[in-house]
């Protein structure tokens, strides 16, 4: 009995620890990266410019920011130089949104196009790490292949930035399980179809990434039940920041809203620059990129609100700007 006891505990251990290696030698599932050379065409870089700075919001995850300013508006000098995220945001561990301008030493300019390609839709370094899907790429894998060569078009456009940031560092467990979200695209990838408003709208909320700041979660998932429905807090101090629920719910939500006060509201901050972005106060904290989807065609904005409408409504009123402590 006791050796039978014993036995069984040995065995244990022995899976934990294989398990255990099992997960720390583990390379994420990668595809080697395409041999193509993308032609930099007018229309591809047009693209890809609206795709960067507006659409997928990449310039400001990317880009060095002024948090003094509305919105922490991208600063000019520093589009695609990367961003260490600050730790009051509650990730887990240290998270760099990597330099991606085509400087040589800093950035990724000794990229292959394919190389590029690879961490945008498939969630893979150069070097063969997982990308911590905080990087939507898991969305941005619907990206048609057009689309995601515009992108890697213009990310060659970009002004080489000579800038060094940390590495990602991922706390255990997530740096080791973070080595499952990468995923190789199975074929060529035809984008979502236009003509469809809802389906497309739904899209755009997926690449612009609007439930992961408007929906509560737990460990990095979306509370079921809470798809964006807002009420999740950003502290970033002194300010501090809750997302409105955006269902089409009456009392608490867009329910009362019209297309035309939706498309106001984002236009409303379609002049400002970086330049007349006004300095922050409580009263008007944010980080909702106003600099990017403020742009976004009326056809994007339409479908987006159309998208919007069909959501569950959840009841859920969120106190936006509550008086904040200021030291
Ligand atoms: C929500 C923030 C966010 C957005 C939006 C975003 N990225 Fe990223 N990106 C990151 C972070 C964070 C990393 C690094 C993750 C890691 O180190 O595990 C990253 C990594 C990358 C990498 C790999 C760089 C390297 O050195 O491994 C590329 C290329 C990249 N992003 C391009 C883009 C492009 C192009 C877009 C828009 C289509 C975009 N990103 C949008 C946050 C973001
Ligand atoms: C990085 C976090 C973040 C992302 C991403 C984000 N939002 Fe927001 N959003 C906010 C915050 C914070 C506010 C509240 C403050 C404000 O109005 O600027 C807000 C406000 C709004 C409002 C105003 C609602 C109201 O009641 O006044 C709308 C509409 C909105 N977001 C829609 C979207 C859509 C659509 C997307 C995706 C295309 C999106 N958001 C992506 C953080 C975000």
């Amino acid at each position: 009995m006791k050796r039978a006891v014993s036995w069984t505990i040995g065995l244990v251990v022995f899976a934990v620890a294989a398990a255990a290696a099992f997960l720390v030698l583990k390379k994420a599932a990668a595809a080697t990266p395409s041999s193509i050379k993308v032609e930099m065409t007018a229309e591809r870089l047009q693209r890809g410019k609206y795709i960067f700075e507006y659409q997928a919001d990449c310039i400001g995850c990317h880009s060095s920011r002024d948090f003094n300013r509305f919105a922490g508006w991208p600063k000019p000098e520093g589009i695609g130089a990367g961003f260490e995220f600050p730790k009051e945001v509650g990730l887990p561990g240290r998270v760099v949104a990597p330099n991606i301008t085509p400087d040589k030493e800093t950035g990724i300019g000794e990229w292959t196009d394919g190389e590029k390609l690879r961490p945008i839709r498939e969630g893979v370094s150069r070097d063969g790490r997982a990308l911590f899907p905080f990087m939507p790429y898991q969305h941005f894998a619907k990206l048609s292949d057009e689309d995601a060569y515009s992108v890697v078009a213009y990310l060659n456009t970009l002004k080489p930035v000579k800038s060094s940031l940390p590495k990602t560092e991922l706390d255990f467990p997530v740096n080791l399980m973070v080595k499952f979200a990468p995923k190789p695209l199975s074929g060529p990838v035809a984008g979502p179809d236009r003509g469809d408003k809802v389906k497309y709208g739904e899209y755009l909320v997926g690449i612009g990434s609007c439930a992961e700041c408007h929906s509560k979660q737990e460990r990095g998932e979306i509370v079921k039940g809470m798809e964006l429905a807002g009420g999740v807090e950003f502290n970033i101090p002194p300010y501090m920041v809750r997302t409105p629920n955006l269902t089409p719910e009456p009392e608490s939500g867009l329910g009362k809203w019209s297309e035309e006060k939706f498309l106001a509201k984002f236009r409303g901050y379609a002049n400002m620059t970086y330049e007349n972005a006004p300095p922050n106060n409580q009263a008007t904290f944010t980080i909702m990129p106003w600099y990017s989807f403020s742009q976004l065609t009326d056809e994007d904005l339409k479908a987006i609100y159309a998208y919007l409408r069909t959501v569950k409504p959840v009841y859920n009123p969120v106190e936006v700007h509550p008086p904040v402590a200021q030291p």
